[in-house]
């Protein structure tokens, strides 16, 4: 018996066999060659040459690359079943699916479909063997703050830690475990690696990318670069290995104004990838000239300065904190502009009792431990101009989950989740990685 994929606007027929993509952002089904999904978003490019224009990032891969080839019951009562394939992130083509890529499906279509969560006695089983299992294999946690509060907590009380982009790079090269699990996504499981060579690093899944390093494709970026010798190439964290190797400076967004400031006052003219609105935030505060690469962040660029200011209408005693990948117009309302780990140390610093917060929600489970008294509200992403069901938390940051997690540490090759970098590629984007920590360092960041 076919199921029907899931309700959306435009139904797409639950034909058994017709091919669907699935938007992890979203959780929309579209059957292939159609245009676009129900929210909008042109969700796949076949010929993978067509330019996406939600993201106006020069990507031409789908964001999402989850091909649903059937979905079906064998009987009334029996389990739905999956037959789907992935995108291969990198080309755009299709490729077989492993295991893990077919459980990952799993979960999204579980997720979307409103099935129960785990309970609570499996919560503490997973957490149990996650935590036997990091012992046994020297293994420590590192989390992003955007991961799911279990994953937080679970990095927290295994002696991991759970920090912004740059602190995550640090952590993972200082601690003395041999095993690094990277809870986060891609890029930071190569830096990881990158600054630990002699470390073995894993990720709970390697399908975890982020919309800025899809959207700065290496031979792309190469050509763009040599259009414009003259510049002094940084490039953020959010970029794959490669296009850090082709890069003089590495920055994340706890450093970054600082970096272009003193860039900026050696005389030296930038060429910035691949963020536009950090690009155009740090521009905009130094003054300096600042040529952008026209990358974006999927889920920052989802907030809406009308939205804030209704809310801010309802709440005026609140304070406004945004992560600058956020659009200009909500970067202009702001109270305070930052990183990750900047806009928790605002919220525990600042004297209100309220915050209206525009990143991703991960962040909250930090911010109401550091400040239990306080209330938190997220940005709103819907209303006029959403794109589609925003929901303020980036879907690579959710793949890791506590399964995943476990499978990883419990084979002995991680599930072919480990992380490999090109020994060359890493001695080069080494070079600006180092440079980034020294100057993080001398900001005593
Ligand atoms: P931070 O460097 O502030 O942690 O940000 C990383 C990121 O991916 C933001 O979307
Ligand atoms: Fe990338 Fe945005 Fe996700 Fe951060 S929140 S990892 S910038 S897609």
């Amino acid at each position: 018996m076919a199921v029907t994929p899931r309700a959306v606007a435009h139904p797409p027929g639950g034909t058994p066999f017709q091919p669907y993509f699935i938007c992890i952002k979203c959780f929309i089904l579209s059957p292939e060659g159609s245009e676009s999904g129900a929210c909008g978003v042109l969700h796949h490019t076949l010929d993978g040459t067509r330019r996406d224009p939600l993201f106006g990032c020069g990507m031409i891969r789908p964001p999402v690359g989850i091909n649903i080839l059937d979905r079906h019951r064998d009987s009334d009562e029996g389990p739905i079943r999956t037959d789907c394939r992935l995108s291969d992130p990198h080309t755009g083509r299709r490729c077989d699916m492993s295991a893990q890529a077919k459980e990952l499906v799993r979960a999204h279509l579980a997720h979307a479909d409103g099935e129960q969560e785990m309970t609570l006695e499996q919560r503490e089983f997973y957490r149990e063997r996650i935590k036997e299992k990091l012992q046994a294999r020297d293994a420590v946690m590192v989390a992003h703050y955007y991961t799911d509060p279990e994953i937080q907590a679970l990095a927290e009380e295994t002696g991991g830690c759970v920090a912004d982009s740059l602190e995550m790079a640090r952590f993972g090269k200082e601690h003395p475990a041999n095993t690094l699990i990277v809870a986060g996504v891609r890029f930071m499981g190569e830096t990881a690696k990158i600054l630990s060579p002699e470390k073995r690093v894993f990720m709970p899944t390697l399908e975890a990318t982020c919309s800025l390093d899809i959207g700065c494709p290496e031979d792309e970026f190469a050509a763009f670069c040599e259009q414009h010798p003259d510049r002094t190439v940084v490039v953020y964290a959010n970029t794959s290995a490669a296009v850090k190797a082709r890069a003089d400076w590495v920055v994340t967004s706890s450093i970054a104004v600082e970096l272009i400031e003193y860039l900026d006052q050696r005389g030296e003219k930038i060429l910035w990838a691949p963020d536009q609105h950090l690009g155009a935030y740090v521009r905009d505060k130094t003054g300096a000239d600042v040529l952008c690469w026209d990358g974006a962040c999927i889920v920052h660029e989802e907030f809406k300065a009308r939205g804030v200011e209704e809310l801010k209408a309802v709440h005026p005693g609140a304070a406004v904190l945004v992560h600058p990948e956020s659009p200009a117009s909500v970067v202009a309302i702001a109270d305070v502009v930052g990183s990750t780990s900047q806009l928790i140390k605002a919220a525990t610093e600042m004297p209100n009792d309220t915050f209206i917060v525009a990143t991703d929600k991960g962040i909250f489970y930090k911010m109401q431990q550091l400040a239990p008294e306080k209330t938190f509200i997220e940005a709103p992403t819907a209303g006029s101009g959403a794109t589609c069901r925003s929901c303020a938390h980036c879907p690579w940051m959710a793949m890791n989950g506590l399964e995943n997690t476990l499978a990883v540490l419990q084979d002995e090759n991680g599930c072919g989740q480990e992380i490999f970098v090109d020994p060359d590629l890493a001695r080069r984007a080494m070079v600006p990685l180092d440079r980034m920590l020294d100057f993080g360092k001398s900001l005593k960041r």
